[in-house]
């Protein structure tokens, strides 16, 4: 996590600096800094909390700069401090350096710094690096850091300036994203290359512990073992797109509404309704590829593997191919069986996720296929994989994902329909399947209109610090992501649970205090889930069940009722994950929590 930013050119590098973080606050928001040369000597300042606070101290500083560094950062060695802030410097402040990532070994190094007697201020691993380079100086900063990066284990993206060389800021990268964008007369340093996409699209993706110079619309780049290597510039297609709250009083909200819109996106021009199936363009597989796919791996994190769990059902009842899907976290640390025929599918929107990154990186190490589902065009993911299919959702900045996760359900069942033609499903089935994904946008708009009874709800069980989701076959996936809403955004602990499971231990829980709220639209299995409802309800525990239109039997178990529009069971998570997104937002603004950044979290995840 963490964005760093860097400006040397000939607009204000300090406006700049500020600029590209403000940008990059979707990957942390617990403290900033930015630091540069002014005449021959080192000037930071670092503020605890979100980029706004940074840009007051900043302004009150009167800060000018020649060449500048920035970041905003999500903790992980040290506390949300201004001490922990980034950027960091040795102890004559003549290196300073801004770091994403974890370097592994940092305590090794710290002992031999400190043995040498450098005296750290901060608890940051980050730290050790302004220190090695400085001990390492004898004139020549590029072989100061060369023989310094030499030293570190782990993951790193850095950008280092040195007061004595106001002319370049170093860039380095080693299994974290840096992007150096070349400019007339100027250059830029990023952890996305979006946030300098307004001044230049002629990037260049540093990796594998590549070392770049970078100056004033110039660049040099060596590899590991100190060679100069050629590297050339790309150019980026996409422009950044700018997502304003309008009359919303949150980004969540806004793109909880924005889902009847996004939904219509994600299949328009995608269906090949003559013959009942799907083409997606960006697909780059020939027909061979996909009719030789004997099993399927699917892996995610977070909300994406949830869509991911969604897929597994949908695949092996639909297209009829074995599915296996995997936390990406774990799995990367499994030795894994990659069989012939096996077919990935990667589910990330941001693109930048690393455990998904690395798990992806040793599937194609080990010969598969890996088809990325993301949301952002030229993250990592979407560069690096063999096909990415776009989530088409539209920028997602409320942390908690909403509309991406709706609009991964439906890309991943019209994939499923798509396998499933090309293998024994009939073009009656196939159409009928894509009818039903034409009628989400409306009824998603449905389940909006019903924002105001939701609400209700919402406000009278606000005050609960316990809930259970429940759910069985496509609702439990859907019953582990409403869990998952309500947690990031109001602070309650929430369980997602298997409907059926809750007799093996978990409704010990159950009582007056600890709601469930029930996933009921999974046709095949609701008179099961009403069995469980019923044990719920023997032991005082409330019920909220949200169920289709017209689902009977729920008058004398639920205590609140969100009634949804009816669809099929493997589409059934779409309207009903728009009501619990609309539950968990209530109540999180009911309790007053920080909505669009919850603490503690962020929106792209790039340490493991
Ligand atoms: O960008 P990704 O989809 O790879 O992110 C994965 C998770 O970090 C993400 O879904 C996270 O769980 C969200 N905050 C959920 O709302």
């Amino acid at each position: 996590m963490c964005g760093i930013f860097g400006y040397i050119g000939s607009q204000n590098p300090v406006k700049m600096a500020l600029q590209g973080i403000k940008r990059l606050e979707y990957r942390g928001y617990d403290s900033a800094g930015i630091a540069g040369v002014d005449a021959g000597k080192l000037r930071f300042c670092k503020e605890a909390g979100k980029v706004a606070m940074l840009e007051q101290e900043v302004e009150k500083a009167h800060m000018h700069l020649e060449v500048s560094i920035a970041h905003t950062r999500w903790a992980t060695n040290g506390a949300p401090t201004k001490e922990n802030a980034h950027p960091h410097l040795d102890s004559a402040e003549s290196v300073a350096v801004v770091h994403n990532g974890i370097i592994e070994n940092y305590p090794e190094l710290r002992e031999t710094l400190i043995k040498q007697g450098v005296t750290f201020v901060s608890e940051t691993d980050t730290e050790i690096v302004p220190h090695l380079i400085a001990s390492l100086y004898q004139g020549d900063f590029l072989e100061a850091v060369r023989k310094a990066v030499s030293m570190l284990h782990g993951a790193y993206a850095l950008a280092i300036i040195h007061r004595d060389h106001p002319d370049c800021i170093i860039a380095v990268a080693h299994e974290s994203p840096l992007a150096v964008g070349i400019g007339s007369n100027e250059a830029f340093i990023s952890s996305d290359s979006q946030a300098f996409a307004n001044y230049t699209r002629d990037v260049l993706f540093l990796s594998n512990g590549e070392i770049a110079v970078v100056k004033r619309g110039h660049y040099e780049v060596f590899d590991v073992s100190n060679q100069q290597i050629t590297r050339d510039l790309q150019r980026i297609e996409s422009k950044p797109q700018v997502s304003l709250k309008g009359e919303y009083e949150h980004y969540t909200l806004k793109e909880i509404h924005e889902q009847p819109t996004v939904l219509q996106n994600a299949f328009a021009g995608r269906l090949r309704e003559e013959y009942g199936t799907v083409q997606f363009e960006e697909l780059k597989f020939d027909v061979n590829d996909l009719l030789s796919i004997e099993r399927i791996l699917i892996l995610g994190c977070g909300t994406s593997w949830h869509a991911g769990y969604l897929a597994a059902y949908m695949i092996e009842d639909i297209a009829r191919i074995p599915v296996q899907v995997e936390i990406s976290s774990e799995f990367r640390y499994k030795n894994p069986i990659v069989p012939h025929g096996t077919f990935v599918i990667a589910i990330s929107q941001s693109g930048e996720t690393a455990d998904t990154l690395a798990a992806t990186r040793e599937l194609q190490a080990k010969g598969a296929k890996v088809l990325t589902l993301c949301n952002v065009h030229g993250s990592t993911m979407d560069r690096e994989s063999d096909a990415c299919v776009y989530l088409r959702a539209g920028p997602e900045v409320g942390v908690c994902s909403t509309k991406a996760f709706t609009n991964q359900i439906v890309i991943l069942f019209l994939f499923t329909v798509m396998l499933a033609r090309m293998r024994h499903l009939n073009r009656q089935e196939g159409q009928a399947f894509l009818q039903a994904v034409k009628a989400l946008p409306q009824q998603v708009q449905a389940v909006l209109d019903m924002e105001k009874h939701i609400a209700d709800i919402a406000k009278r069980y606000a005050h609960h610090d316990n809930f259970f989701f429940l759910g069985r076959r496509y609702m439990y996936p859907a019953s582990l992501e409403g869990a998952l809403k309500l947690k990031e955004i109001s602070y309650i602990n929430a369980n997602g649970y298997p409907a059926g499971e809750m007799k093996h231990g978990p409704i010990a829980l159950i009582n007056e205090n600890c709601p469930t709220v029930a996933l009921c639209a999974n046709k095949q299995t609701f008179g099961k889930l009403l069995n469980n409802l019923m044990e719920v309800k023997a032991r005082n525990g409330k019920v909220i069940a949200i169920a289709p239109e017209g689902t009977e039997g729920l008058s004398d178990i639920a205590d609140e009722v969100i009634w949804v529009p009816e669809t099929i069971d493997e589409l059934a998570s779409v309207p009903t994950s728009v009501a619990a997104q609309l539950f968990a937002y209530y109540v999180a603004l009911e309790r007053g929590a920080e909505i669009d950044q919850p603490r503690n979290l962020a929106k792209s995840v790039t340490v493991e």
